[in-house]
This record gives structure tokens, C-alpha cells and sequence, in this order.
């Protein structure tokens, strides 16, 4: 039986990082989209044969496109948690996540895991949750089965560490991730 091949767009991420390591330790093959794709190389080195590092912005079509060629399966864990210019909520987690999943079932990929947040919602009032949620909804009409994820705060033992003394109730729920 051949590897399948999963890609892992922002597979560089503090999320993405994680599903690359458990996607190669169920012996995946992994292709890492993300704009810099030599930070994928130092994450990860490059003697694996079955990771590659690929570079691909999600704002454009014909990279998604030829990135998603070929893999069985594919993640979307790109985030933008600060407007930049052309990079908006709305470009990035509307309009991209839309490419990826119009992309995935047009070349044939069978299935598609993507990244939201605690509380997507299309008619909330704030702008990001909003965006999330509609992200949402134009991800689950190019691709019906679509498995979405809606993780809350994420923290590593370090990091856990760090807010000890934060308010824990200023998180309205918070993921471990082993680190
Ligand atoms: N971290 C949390 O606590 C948390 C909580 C709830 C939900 N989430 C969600 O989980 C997902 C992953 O979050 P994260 O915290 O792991 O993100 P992150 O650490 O900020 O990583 C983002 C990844 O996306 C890539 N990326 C950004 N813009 C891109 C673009 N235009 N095209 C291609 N790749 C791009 C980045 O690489 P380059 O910059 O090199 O492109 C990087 O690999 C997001 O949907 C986020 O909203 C995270």
C-alpha cells in the first residue's frame, strides 16, 4: 500500500507543528504549506523523505490548487489574529479557508480537518468570531463532510507555567497540549 500524504497548511504553527509530529508517528506522509517554508526545514530538519516543506500563501488559488494535488488528506490550521493590511479576518478565514475546501474537493481530496475557534458564530458581534463562524459555513459548503475544530486557548505545560497567575476565569475554556 502507498503512504498517503496529508497536507498541513500552517503546519509550522504552534497547532500545525503538533499535527505534522502525529500525522509522521501514524506514518503519514507530510506536506508542510506555509509562506515560510524554511521554518519548516529548521522545525523539522530535512532527512525525513516522508515531509516537505512547500511554500504557499492560502490567498492564492493556483498555489492551494497544486499544493493539494495528490494528498489523501488535508488540514487547515492557518490563523491571523491581527488585521494587516490586506490580511483580514475576512481574506483569511473567510475567503481562504472557502479556497482550501473549494481546492480539496475539486482535486479529490478525501478528506478535510479545518482549524475554527471556541464560539464560531456568523452573526456574533465581534468581528473575528463572526469571520470564524462564516469561514465556517463557506467551508462546509464546498466540502459537506468537512470535520471542523473549534479548539479553545491552547497552552503548553511552559506556557501554563507562565499564566499560573493570570485569572484561569479570563479563559473561558483552555486545551493542554503535550508538548
Ligand atoms: N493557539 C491557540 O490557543 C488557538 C485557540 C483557538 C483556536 N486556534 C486556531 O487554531 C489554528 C492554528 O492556530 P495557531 O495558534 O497554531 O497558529 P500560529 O501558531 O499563529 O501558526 C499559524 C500558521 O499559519 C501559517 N500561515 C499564516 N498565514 C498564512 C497564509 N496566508 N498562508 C499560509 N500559511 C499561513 C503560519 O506560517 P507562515 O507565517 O510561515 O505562513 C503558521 O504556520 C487557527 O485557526 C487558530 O485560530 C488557536
Amino acid at each position: 500500500m502507498s503512504i498517503r500524504v496529508v497536507t498541513v497548511f500552517g503546519g509550522t504553527g504552534f497547532l500545525g507543528r503538533r499535527v505534522v509530529r502525529h500525522l509522521r508517528e501514524h506514518e503519514f506522509s507530510v506536506r508542510i504549506a506555509s509562506r515560510h517554508p524554511d521554518r519548516s526545514r529548521k522545525l523539522f530538519g530535512s532527512d525525513d523523505p516522508c515531509l516537505q516543506s512547500v511554500e504557499a500563501d492560502i490567498r492564492d488559488e493556483r498555489r492551494v490548487a497544486d499544493v493539494l494535488a495528490g494528498t489523501h488528506a488535508a488540514v487547515n490550521a492557518v490563523s491571523l489574529y491581527v488585521e494587516r493590511g490586506q490580511e483580514t479576518f475576512h481574506s483569511v478565514h473567510v475567503e481562504a479557508a472557502e479556497r482550501v475546501a473549494v481546492q480539496a474537493h475539486r482535486v479529490g481530496v478525501e478528506r478535510l480537518a479545518h482549524v475554527s475557534g471556541l464560539g464560531a458564530d456568523a452573526a456574533s458581534p465581534s468581528l473575528y468570531i463572526r469571520k470564524r463562524g462564516e469561514g465556517e459555513l463557506a467551508v462546509k459548503a464546498a466540502f459537506t463532510d468537512v470535520i471542523l475544530f473549534r479548539p479553545a486557548v491552547m497552552k503548553t505545560k511552559t506556557l501554563k507555567r507562565a499564566s499560573a497567575r493570570l485569572d484561569e476565569a479570563s479563559f473561558c475554556a483552555w486545551v493542554n497540549v503535550s508538548v
